[in-house]
């Protein structure tokens, strides 16, 4: 099936050509016929009757993206356009853990419910300066990203006054010196100084995550949702990293002075005709001490840092709202669009795909969590 089929310009009498040239159409409309054989076969979002021959389990599980990278040569692509050439070029590579899905969640008697988002970085926003056009860079101030005179400003985005960089490299004008613009600078003025080594800083939030009169926390992405509760009920039981099972409502967790439950889920619903929460996917609870929560609200920044200063856990049998440790199938998957690692559309879906499931968690943003289907015997993952 991944024959190419060519029809190579050769050295053949005029005549001949026009019978190359049938031969190659009707090569096209079989090697068509057979796409759409493969793509009505396989090339759904989630795989099908041959998926499930081939050893996968029936019922999906949760995904969340470990690790994605591009690399040229590869051997195996989670993703690729056209189906019957091999991957070349574009070569995605995503790892993700596979595990049995969290909890679903009720919480009770509601209030004051608010949400606070930290949004991933979009670089399209970022004010670009062209140095190569007369003095527009005459008056810069900030870190910038430059390649050949065109710099963008990289201080709208990132928090460097909380992070260690080093401006220790040779210094440009940038009015005058544009084309030596080439990598990270940070400017004052037409002054600009190459930082030489790459930085780790935050992403700028704009919302803080009030805490006032809140007791539960709920991290779902990007997002982080803050309400004041009474009681927590779960329908589901999880059961290590076997398949969890459906339950009658059961309480496993109220309301008490000075503490604050944080809990992370998939999807979230607030009805607030009758003050009710329902969450899926809810995994990694833990109880905090209300003093150890900045007061009235935190940044985003403070709220990340209170990972793993928890009091206790919430269950620690991990049948509710359980450890994601806990749940794991597999640690480090490959993860496949479908079956054949391919589709046929040449809509981007590939480019689609990467956007939704490639997020690994690097820089603050949070990794792609997402369905996907498992196979019991091999550790490959759609
Ligand atoms: C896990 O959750 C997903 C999405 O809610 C659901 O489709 C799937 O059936 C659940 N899997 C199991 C094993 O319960
Ligand atoms: C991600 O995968 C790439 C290529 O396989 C590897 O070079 C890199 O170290 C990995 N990163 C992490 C954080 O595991
Ligand atoms: C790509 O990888 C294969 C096997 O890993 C190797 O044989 C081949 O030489 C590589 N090609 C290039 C262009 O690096
Ligand atoms: C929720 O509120 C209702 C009415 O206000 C009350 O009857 C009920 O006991 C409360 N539930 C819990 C778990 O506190
Ligand atoms: C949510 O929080 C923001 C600021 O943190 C505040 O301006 C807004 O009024 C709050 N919304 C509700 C419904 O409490
Ligand atoms: C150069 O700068 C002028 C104004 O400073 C602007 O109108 C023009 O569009 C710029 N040209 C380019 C190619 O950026
Ligand atoms: C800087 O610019 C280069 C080229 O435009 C881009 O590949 C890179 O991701 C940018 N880096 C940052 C931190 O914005
Ligand atoms: C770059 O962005 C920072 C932060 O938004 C701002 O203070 C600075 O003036 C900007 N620099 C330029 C040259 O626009
Ligand atoms: C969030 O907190 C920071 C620092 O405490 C403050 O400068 C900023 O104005 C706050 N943002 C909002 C939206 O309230
Ligand atoms: C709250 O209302 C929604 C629909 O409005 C309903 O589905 C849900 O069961 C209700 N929850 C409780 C605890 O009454
Ligand atoms: C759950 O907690 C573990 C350990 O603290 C952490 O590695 C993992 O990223 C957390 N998962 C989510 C979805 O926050
Ligand atoms: C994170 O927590 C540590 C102590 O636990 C504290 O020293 C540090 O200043 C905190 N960082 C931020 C950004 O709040």
């Amino acid at each position: 099936m991944r024959r190419r089929n060519k029809c190579k310009p050769r050295i053949i009498p005029q005549q001949d050509k026009r019978i190359c040239g049938c031969i190659c159409f009707c090569q096209l409309v079989i090697v068509l016929s057979g796409v759409s054989l493969i793509y009505l076969t396989v090339a759904i979002y989630v795989p099908s009757y041959r998926a499930f021959r081939s050893g996968f389990q029936e019922k999906p599980v949760m995904c969340q993206t470990t690790n994605t990278s591009m690399i040229n040569n590869c051997s195996w692509a989670s993703c690729g356009e056209w189906c019957l050439t091999r991957t070349s070029g574009f070569c995605p590579q995503i790892h993700a853990t596979a595990r049995q899905n969290g909890t679903i969640v009720t919480l009770v008697n509601c209030t004051s419910f608010n949400t606070s988002e930290c949004p991933p970085i979009n670089f399209n926003t970022l004010k670009r300066y062209n140095c190569n056009n007369g003095t527009e860079c005459a008056l810069l101030k900030g870190v910038f990203n430059c390649s050949l005179g065109h710099c963008s400003n990289l201080s709208q985005i990132y928090d460097f006054h909380d992070c260690y960089y080093k401006a220790d490299g040779f210094t440009v004008d940038s009015d005058k010196d544009n084309a030596k613009l080439n990598g990270y600078f940070e400017c004052k003025g037409s002054k600009c100084t190459k930082i030489k080594r790459v930085f780790n800083c935050h992403r700028i939030c704009k919302d803080n995550i009030s805490s006032e009169a809140k007791n539960v926390f709920i991290t779902i992405g990007d997002r982080v949702h803050q309400t004041r509760c009474e009681a927590a009920y779960a329908t589901t039981k999880a059961n290590g990293n076997d398949e969890g099972e459906k339950i009658e409502p059961t309480q496993f967790w109220k309301y008490k002075k000075d503490e604050v439950m944080m809990i992370s889920c998939h999807t979230i619903e607030h009805f607030e005709n009758n003050e009710t929460l329902r969450a899926t996917d809810c995994i990694n609870g833990t109880i905090f001490d209300t003093k150890v929560i900045p007061q009235p609200y935190a940044t985003f920044r403070q709220f990340w840092n209170l990972t793993g200063k928890h009091s206790y856990v919430v269950d620690p049998t991990n049948r509710f709202v359980p450890s994601q440790k806990s749940l794991t199938i597999y640690n480090h998957s490959r993860l496949y669009i479908n079956l054949d690692g391919c589709v046929n559309t040449l809509k981007g879906e590939c480019f689609s795909f990467l956007l939704s499931h490639g997020g690994d968690g690097g820089n603050q943003v949070a990794a792609s969590r997402y369905v996907c289907y498992y196979n019991k015997v091999s550790s490959q993952i759609y």
